[in-house]
């Protein structure tokens, strides 16, 4: 009888169900037992602050580890492996939780090393390097280099986000232009590996190629070392392009100038601009002087206006480089901790286009209408094309395991949740909202992508391809294996798998 076979099924999963709860509290106990018994403070899901141990940016996928530890030196965090090894459990660190797929937490039943006790920062004026722990987030490590030495490195545009995480997936900033992203500025990773061991990884070693790009892969970050820079000028200016009421062709036409402009070599690498999806309007900040901008930006508006005539520049004089640091990153870039992690559920999608391949203008057309197509009720779509082309015109995709050579734009689109909770098929509808701009896209070269806004639902095949490439991935499965050879740090979606 159908009925009582399907009852039957029922009853199985439900009975495997069970068994895989229980094993799974009793993971959580022997585990939590390890971590007491080294003196490493941790929690389960049972204790009272399991919510708060466990909350993270990205609401659309919650986090369930096995236990959440906490250490508080290095020791800990080798005691926390191998409690993690003797129970067969894999690990991910959690910096600041900003991860948008919800990697720090990782896959479900993971051991979590949550790095927030790991907050030194420290300048060395020797090397003009900044050092910072495996846990130290954006805001008070810019803000240490601004006030006590007057240097910047380039950052994402968000105070709170974790300085290790953020770097090892990109992190492109309103500076990279003319700085590089902070990938590029990573000059050296205090890994502790899978065995506890700990290898200082600098220019040159595989470790540290590895790291930008595809860091949590290959062990915990303890700490790190940045390049930094002075600024140009102590002072900067923020602008926005706004094209009026235009339609697509308009608004891609428009776009296309910019992009010439850049091509062209005529946009000054001291410039950030930051094309909005659905408003068309662009804005940045210039960091140098309002003369040399205006001299710069004419140009721009002279061409755009042969396309789109209503067009408004509007600038405003920022009288300190440091007052753009805030109107980019935020005013938590000057609160304690860098403010709070906040969070929304959301699903998010980029491309990456070179110097080699700009956009055509079908493929422009194709995603402005893609993203206008956009039209459900409990989903906001929002997006933007960042300009890249600057000095990544220097770099190669072998230079770090993150192919990024020559990128002229980077684009990213997001659904974010209204109200209610996220649609089971969001994540489809969205893709399926941005195969067209994708398919275009595809025919003039292979797609690229970003490494801390991929879209969490790719294959391996597909990611490996967009964010790395052949060569380096290959290079990475070598590195994997050599340094991560049981796996440890595998579970979560971006994990390298060992050849
Ligand atoms: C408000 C906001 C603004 C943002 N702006 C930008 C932007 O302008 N540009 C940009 O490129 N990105 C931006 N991002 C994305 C952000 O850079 C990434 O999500 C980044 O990975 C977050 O790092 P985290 O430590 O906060 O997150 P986590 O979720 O804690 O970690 C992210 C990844 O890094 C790993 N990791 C973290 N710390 C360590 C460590 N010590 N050792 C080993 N692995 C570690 C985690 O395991 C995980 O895989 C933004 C995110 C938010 C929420
Ligand atoms: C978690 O608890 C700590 C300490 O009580 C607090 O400072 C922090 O703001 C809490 N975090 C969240 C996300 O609620
Ligand atoms: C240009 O933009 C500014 C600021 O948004 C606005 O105040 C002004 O009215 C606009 N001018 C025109 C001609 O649209
Ligand atoms: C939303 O877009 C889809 C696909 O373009 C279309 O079929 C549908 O009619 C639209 N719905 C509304 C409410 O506009
Ligand atoms: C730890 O693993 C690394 C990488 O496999 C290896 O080089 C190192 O010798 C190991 N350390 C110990 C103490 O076994």
């Amino acid at each position: 009888m159908v009925h009582s076979s399907s009852y039957g099924q029922q009853l199985l999963t439900l009975l495997s169900l069970t068994a895989a709860g229980l094993c799974q509290a009793q993971k959580a106990d022997s585990i939590k037992a390890c971590l007491d018994q080294g003196g490493v403070q941790a929690t389960i899901s049972t204790d009272a602050t399991w919510a708060n141990d466990t909350a993270a940016f990205q609401f659309r996928i919650p986090p369930q580890p096995v236990a959440v530890a906490l250490p508080h030196d290095k020791s800990q965090v080798a005691t926390a492996l191998s409690c993690a090894r003797k129970a067969s459990v894999k690990v991910s660190a959690v910096g600041r939780a900003h991860s948008f797929q919800g990697y720090g937490h990782g896959n479900p039943g993971n051991l979590v090393i949550d790095m927030q006790a790991f907050t030194d920062l420290s300048f060395d004026t020797t090397t003009n390097q900044l050092m910072f722990g495996g846990g130290a987030n954006v805001g008070p490590a810019a803000k240490y280099l601004w006030d006590n030495y007057r240097r910047h490195f380039p950052h994402v545009r968000g105070s709170h986000v974790g300085l290790a995480g953020s770097i090892m997936g990109g992190g492109f900033g309103t500076t990279s232009r003319f700085l590089g992203i902070p990938t590029d500025n990573l000059a050296s990773v205090e890994y502790m590996l899978y065995n506890g061991s700990i290898v200082n990884a600098g220019p040159g070693s595989d470790l540290h190629w590895a790291a930008q790009g595809a860091g949590p892969s290959f062990g915990i970050v303890l700490s790190a070392k940045l390049n930094t820079h002075e600024v140009p000028v102590d002072g900067a200016v923020s602008y926005s392009l706004a094209l009026g009421d235009v339609d697509v062709d308009t608004a891609s036409a428009a776009l296309l100038k910019i992009q010439q402009w850049v091509t062209s070599g005529k946009a000054p690498d001291e410039l950030s601009l930051r094309y909005t999806l659905g408003t068309y309007v662009s804005t940045g900040f210039f960091y140098g002087t309002e003369s040399d901008f205006d001299q710069a930006i004419a140009p721009l508006v002279e061409s755009v206006r042969s396309v789109a005539p209503a067009v408004n520049l509007t600038t405003t004089v920022l009288p300190s480089f440091w007052d753009a640091e805030v109107a980019a990153t935020g005013s938590g870039i000057n609160a304690v901790n860098g403010g709070q992690l906040g969070g929304r559920a959301f699903f998010v999608q980029s491309w990456t286009v070179t110097n080699d391949h700009a956009l055509s203008l079908k493929q422009t057309k194709s995603l402005l209408q893609s993203f206008n197509s956009l039209n459900r009720t409990e989903i906001r779509g929002s997006g933007f094309l960042d300009l890249w082309g600057g000095i990544s015109r220097d770099i190669a995709d072998s230079d770090t395991a993150f192919a990024h050579g020559k990128n002229l734009w980077l684009i990213r689109v997001d659904g974010q949740l209204v109200s209610g909770v996220w649609p089971s098929d969001g994540n489809a509808y969205l893709q399926a909202g941005l195969k067209p701009f994708e398919s275009a896209l595809k025919k003039s070269a292979p797609l690229r992508g970003f490494v801390n806004y991929v879209n969490s639902e790719l294959s391996v095949k597909e990611w490996s391809a967009r964010l790395y490439g052949a060569k380096n991935f290959a290079k990475l499965q070598k590195i994997k294996a050599a340094v991560d050879p049981k796996g440890l740090f595998s579970g979560y979606g971006l994990a390298i798998p060992a050849k």
